[in-house]
């Protein structure tokens, strides 16, 4: 195979640009937290550089407001069949913060939020902060070691009073992508407890080649009355130090209530996030596409480096996140001490899969998101130290 462009990408150059990734755990190759190392789309460095010469750092301009509305809508339109009111598209500084908004305004107050598990890891510390129980919903896993929702179990977390569901579709950290049969299973969930749902489509541009991301709100009335969907350009363009996101709403409900706590939440969109993001919904398409593929071959090479390891793998579906299994592996701390092994021990960075809840432990986050050279130092690092 031809080498990419990305191959080249060193870890001392990562390192001494300082990302947060590369330098929080220094010496180590970093393969934790949701941000890849491909450097910026061509045409988002030049609109971002165009943007800085000409002073363009002010408050948010209308024009940028009503560009970002018509790119989503137009990429949502082409590359998820999703035909969305550009009106209905607003910004916001990024997808926590959106979800944090949805919870104060639009799930009933004092409610639980109720939480599939494993997920992202502040889903569960955010609802807290703001006063929340959440409720953990372990997902059900077949013998092939793929995750599907616990209907029961969602229907009980409804039951015992959670009323909003954070559904995270790609998934973050386990890399499922949703059919649209189980959404819709989900939704009937849902709709008999009179639930809402925050759909968390940050991952959505990053699906394995070929296949297409169904945004849930898109499936029916049922789930566009039902659903806030956040999404954002951060993750597949690697933005998300920009500070912009994008929350669509599908029911004038929503369009009524976000009209009197919306204007906040709008102004903390960056402008120079703003314009990244209209960019790269844009112009970013073959840019997006190239990342795609690079990610592909990088989570299939990984399958390939952990073959017989003992390590527990099923390439992801969508994200460039793959969720190892450790808990067959014989570690000297037992099996919830294969993260703090990984780093110590192979110099590997990565995410403890019991931050992501009680059906994370014994697992491991890996971000896949880097230059291939370095993957394959990263897993063979973490072999070396098994067959030690
Ligand atoms: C599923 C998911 N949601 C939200 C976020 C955070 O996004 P933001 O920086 O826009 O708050 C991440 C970041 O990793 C994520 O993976």
């Amino acid at each position: 195979m031809n080498a990419h462009a990305f191959d080249s990408i060193t870890a001392d150059r990562l390192r001494e640009n300082g990302s947060l990734k590369w330098t929080a755990f220094p010496g180590t190759i970093g393969a934790w937290v949701a941000e890849a190392d491909f450097p910026v789309a061509p045409p988002i460095s030049a609109a971002l550089h165009d943007a800085v010469d000409r002073g363009l750092l002010g408050y948010l301009p209308p024009a940028l407001v009503t560009g970002v509305r018509e790119a989503y809508a137009s990429f949502a339109a082409d590359r998820y069949s999703w035909v969305v009111d550009p009106a209905r598209v607003h910004p916001a500084s990024d997808v926590l913060t959106a979800l944090e908004h949805t919870i104060r305004h639009f799930s009933r107050p004092g409610s639980p939020v109720i939480v599939p598990t494993p997920s992202y890891m502040p889903f569960h510390t955010l609802p807290r902060e703001l006063g929340r129980e959440i409720i953990q919903v372990p997902m059900a896993r077949d013998a092939a070691g793929r995750y599907t929702y616990d209907l029961d179990a969602l229907d009980a977390a409804f039951a015992a009073g959670g009323h909003l569901l954070i559904l995270c579709n790609p998934h973050n950290p386990i890399g499922r992508v949703l059919e649209p049969a189980e959404m819709l299973a989900v939704a009937e969930v849902v709709d008999r407890h009179g639930g809402r749902v925050f759909s968390d489509e940050i991952h959505a541009p990053l699906v394995r080649p070929g296949r297409r991301h169904v945004p849930y709100a898109s499936l029916d009335e049922t789930t566009a009355g039902h659903t806030l969907t956040a999404t954002s350009a951060s993750k597949a363009w690697n933005l998300p130090g920009l500070k912009c996101a994008q929350v669509v709403l599908s029911n004038d409900a929503d369009v009524k209530l976000w009209d009197e706590v919306g204007e906040r939440i709008e102004e903390g969109a960056s402008t120079l996030g703003m314009l990244a993001n209209q960019v790269a919904y844009t112009e970013g398409r073959d840019w997006l596409d190239d990342v795609v593929a690079y990610v592909q071959g990088n989570v299939t090479r990984l399958g390939e480096l952990l073959e017989g390891s003992g390590i527990g793998y099923r390439a992801p579906e969508g994200t460039y996140l793959a969720w190892l299994d450790c808990r067959d592996l014989d570690l000297p701390g037992g099996p919830g001490s294969a993260a703090t092994f990984f780093r110590e021990q192979a110099g590997v960075t990565l995410v403890d899969g019991a931050d992501c809840g009680a059906a994370g432990r014994g697992f491991v986050r890996f971000n896949a998101g880097l230059p291939r050279p370095l993957l394959e130092e990263a897993a063979t690092r973490m072999r070396a130290v098994l067959d030690r």
